[in-house]
């Protein structure tokens, strides 16, 4: 294992990292994604001077597309979506090595012309190049790209282990438990699982790094962390967005396979996982699949189950009116797809056993905000607990995964007078003030490891299937019942009433993001 690979945490940003030489093919560049987050990426990951020297992007699409246009749309996709400013020496000096491949993807010979074109380049270079494919593009294509990359040798390019190619692959990864393994062993015939990257954007975000510093460089932490002191934990991503102009996808799709079969996952065992013998990519990768595996089936009922389901309805957000989901171009009359979900987990394990894990993410909310809430039990009423002068609340550590990034400690303190009042009051830490305000995107650095082979930050094949094992009843079930069921909350608030019950069982609230 190389140096890198081994310190992922602790190395940081920084040119020794060591990218080799790299020829990227990004599949579906003409794409949402690739406009607004893959390029301007690549962009910053140059300003930084972190791409190697020996670097080329293919861009491969269905669109045709002369090379200048390709870069003229990679020079607007800059201008519109980088954090950071275009600075035309740097520009001048990525864009020679942009070019465009114009292909269908159930078409074995457009990958060979590609194959064609890495040799030539290679041959131009007089060297090897690590073959890195992202493919960025629906997912009823993902299974001809990888099987074609198979058929023409693309997946095993090359004789040095150095420089193995690998394969990025967006998500969804599959719509269910029985089609993740379909996939999964479909790109195991041509790839083996060291050369696989599959992405989730949210283990990109610096603060859900950061989880792991918080608790495992901290010794104050970790001894509260468990059964003994923990009451609950709330992970919230809340999105002020609508479908938009995505509904053909959303509507197949809704926020239990968009967001919490995912993101919300990842920061649940990343929450809840327990220390890892050490920073290596399988050793973080082990724990977190331990954590999944121990989650138990959901309770699937109407009344009384652990899932909420519900849909937007039109509503006002900052302001401004915005129609329902149903109202929204592209969505089916017939459609009961949730735009909310919010489920209740229980981790049947040493540490957890006992301790709800609450998860919720809707779109249209109040707020855009992305948290976990670790919610602490409060502490014997003997001293502070009775009377109107004591308003003590249980402790709270929130990590603020977006926007505002950064812990907050909520605790009880006294309210300064000569009489015994408390208050409960805030302990900050701001990336913004610490650090200032331009940290990485998440894809700058994905896409960096992806070039050095660490893997620590993309989901091994068994983590998702572990985590559609748990998703899979629920999504049948909710078909079976259609609009049974379904709940409504109104666009710009904080979800239907109907999720309070999941906690309310258990004598817990919802806390308002962001407070
Ligand atoms: C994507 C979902 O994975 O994450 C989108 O498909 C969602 O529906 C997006 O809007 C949210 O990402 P972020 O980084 O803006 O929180």
């Amino acid at each position: 294992m190389s140096e890198s690979s081994r310190h992922p945490f602790l190395t940081g940003l920084s040119k020794h990292r060591g990218a080799k030489p790299t020829i990227l093919v990004i599949f579906g560049a003409s794409g949402d994604l690739t406009m607004r987050k893959l390029i301007p990426a690549l962009y910053n990951l140059s300003v930084d001077n972190l791409l190697p020297a020996d670097f080329k992007f293919i861009g491969f699409g269905r669109k045709q597309m002369p090379n200048e246009d390709f870069r003229e749309f990679s020079r607007k996709s800059i201008d519109d979506f980088s954090r950071r400013a275009m600075d035309a020496d740097t520009w001048a000096g990525l864009e020679s090595n942009f070019e465009y491949h114009c292909g269908a993807y159930d078409d074995l010979e457009a990958f060979k012309g590609l194959q064609n074109r890495i040799l030539e380049i290679e041959k131009e270079y007089n060297r090897r190049f690590q073959l890195l494919f992202y493919i960025s593009t629906p997912p009823s294509v993902f299974e001809p790209i990888i099987t074609h990359l198979g058929e023409c040798g693309l997946a095993n390019h090359g004789s040095d282990e150095e420089l193995i190619p690998k394969v990025v692959i967006e998500k969804p990864f599959g719509k269910d438990l029985e089609s993740a393994r379909a996939l999964n062993t479909i790109i195991a015939k041509h790839f083996r699982e060291e050369q696989i990257y599959r992405i989730d954007h949210y283990l990109g975000k610096e603060t859900v790094q950061d989880l792991l510093v918080q608790r495992f460089a901290n010794s104050i932490f970790e001894p509260i962390w468990n059964r003994e002191y923990v009451s609950n934990v709330q992970i919230t991503v809340a999105e002020q967005l609508g479908v938009g102009t995505r509904a053909g996808y959303y509507d197949q799709s809704g926020a239990l396979r968009d967001m919490i079969q995912n993101h919300t996952m990842q920061l649940l065992s990343l929450t809840a996982m327990e220390p890892p013998v050490s920073l290596d990519p399988e050793s973080i990768r082990d724990e977190k699949v331990k954590v999944l595996k121990a989650i138990q089936p959901l309770k699937l009922k109407h009344e009384g189950g652990d899932a909420i389901r519900a849909q937007y309805t039109e509503g006002l957000v900052e302001g401004k009116r915005v129609p329902g989901y149903m109202e929204e171009e592209g969505v089916p009359a017939s459609s009961f797809t949730e735009t909310y979900s919010a489920l209740r987990l229980s981790i049947n394990n040493w540490r957890w056993k006992g301790v709800p894990f609450y998860l919720r993410s809707g779109k249209r909310m109040a707020r855009r905000i992305s948290e976990i809430a670790v919610q602490f039990k409060q502490p014997p009423g003997i001293l502070f607990g009775e009377g109107n002068k004591y308003d003590i609340t249980s402790n709270v550590m929130v990590i603020r995964v977006q926007p505002d990034e950064g812990v907050t400690l909520i605790m009880n303190s006294k309210v300064p007078g000569l009489e015994t009042r408390t208050q409960p009051v805030k302990m900050h830490f701001n990336y913004s003030t610490t650090y200032g305000s331009n940290t990485p995107e998440a894809y700058e650095r994905l896409i960096l490891d992806s070039m050095i082979g660490d893997s620590t930050l993309f989901i091994r094949g068994d983590e998702t299937e572990e985590s559609w094992r748990i998703i899979t009843p629920l999504l049948d079930f909710w078909k079976e019942y259609g609009k049974t069921g379904l709940e409504h909350y109104t666009a710009g608030s904080w979800g239907p009433l109907a999720s309070e019950r999941l906690l309310w069982e258990n004598k817990h609230e919802w806390r308002r993001p962001g407070n």
